[in-house]
């Protein structure tokens, strides 16, 4: 057996890396300078056929109903991410499908079928993000927010979460709660396995409601400090609960073969922000009220810079290796989301240049994928 160390003489640390999929028209990066990405099917298959042979684990979908607008008219159209995993389930072969749920919008049993389903086409690869809703006017819109749906979130969120998780378990389930009641109510087939189950929430209350019920916690933060606050409190309120919980990140890389160029590049984003987007979605978060969306609007409405949708990573491939080691083995991630300016190319050369160096340092990909690019 080889000795799988790491620099520091530990054992490596495992670290999962996925892609965080554009579903919304253009992607991440709140600037006209990139791909505009409208939803395409073909496009998301062709990075999540890429993503598995450069021996990525996971592709990933968020849930968008309305968009920014401004000049790029920012995620102003979206897919709907478990119809897209589907398809994309059919058509892969062995990476993970993280698909996106409000739990307003579908009941338990729908959720527990679509599941099932998804298990058969993809061989048991589905995982579900269970969100609560980023901004209210996406689920306003549609006549769907219960009254005061801001003080129970998470109750509602929880309530469905145990129902759908005894539809995936038991023969029949009668359930009398506040918010749903099923009689004998049957759900075949079970999902085999059931799917893993990630939350993105923020709050210490959305926190807990993650690692009491979920696998993964999901936050995103835009800078090393906020992200090693938010990984501290989740371990905190899992260890308070007595579970354990894997810190998911996305992460924004803007690589060039030196840093100057990559900065260069990084400068023709923000030269090219979409201001009228960032005002919109600044103003939208702030008007939340939720404590941590308030701070992200705050960020976006005063930082022409705050174009990334994630932790901004700039440089060589030397340095992008270098600061997701540091992001591992410094304990803040266990699991990876890369978001791309553009994805085919940024996905070519993470894989050419970036994997290889990750693997000397970390446990990173699979056995099957080359980790060379296409
Ligand atoms: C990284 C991340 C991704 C999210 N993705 C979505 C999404 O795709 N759709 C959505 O409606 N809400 C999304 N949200 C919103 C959260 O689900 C949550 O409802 C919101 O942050 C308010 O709850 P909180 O106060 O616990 O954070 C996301 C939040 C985070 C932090």
């Amino acid at each position: 057996m080889p000795v799988t160390r790491n620099r520091r003489g530990k054992d490596m640390k495992r670290l999962d890396i996925g892609v965080f999929l554009p579903i919304a028209k253009n992607g991440f990066v709140f600037s006209t300078a990139g791909p505009p990405y409208p939803p395409s099917y073909q496009t998301n298959l062709e990075i999540s056929l890429l993503s598995e042979r450069i021996g990525l684990d996971f592709v990933f979908s968020m849930s968008k109903w309305r968009g920014f607008g401004g000049a790029s008219q920012f995620w102003d159209a979206s897919h709907e991410s478990f119809s897209l995993m589907a398809a994309l389930a059919a058509a892969t072969r062995r990476i993970d499908l993280i698909a996106t749920v409000n739990p307003l919008l579908f009941h338990p049993a729908m959720m527990a079928k679509m599941a099932a389903t998804i298990q058969d086409v993809s061989g048991g690869r589905l995982g579900l993000n269970i969100v609560t809703g980023a901004t209210i006017g996406e689920y306003a819109q549609m006549g769907v927010i219960p009254e005061n749906y801001n003080e129970h979130r998470y109750a509602y969120a929880a309530e469905w979460t145990r129902v759908l998780k005894r539809l995936w378990h038991e023969s029949s389930v009668t359930h009398h709660g506040n918010y749903f009641r099923l009689e004998d109510c049957v759900s075949e087939p079970k999902p085999n396995p059931p799917p893993f189950l990630v939350c993105a929430a923020t709050s210490d209350e959305g926190l807990r409601f993650t690692v009491r019920e979920a696998d993964w916690s999901f936050m995103s933060g835009t800078d090393l400090g906020m992200v090693k606050q938010y990984a501290a409190r989740a371990r905190s309120i899992a260890a308070e609960e007595g579970r354990k919980v894997k810190i998911a990140i996305p992460v924004m890389l803007v690589m060039g073969d030196t840093m100057a160029a990559a900065e260069a590049y990084q400068e023709r984003l923000f030269e090219a922000a979409d201001l009228g987007a960032l005002g919109n979605i600044g103003r939208a978060l702030s008007g939340e009220n939720r404590d941590r969306a308030q701070l992200r609007g705050a960020q976006r409405l005063a930082d022409r810079k705050a174009i990334y949708a994630g932790l901004p990573i700039v440089g060589t491939a030397r340095d992008v290796a270098d600061r997701i080691i540091d992001l591992a083995e410094d304990g803040e991630a266990d699991c990876l989301l890369l978001i791309l300016v553009d994805y085919m190319d940024g996905l070519q050369r993470f894989g050419a240049e970036v994997m290889p160096l990750l693997k000397a340092a970390l446990d990173v990909g699979t056995q099957d994928g080359t980790g060379a690019g296409a």
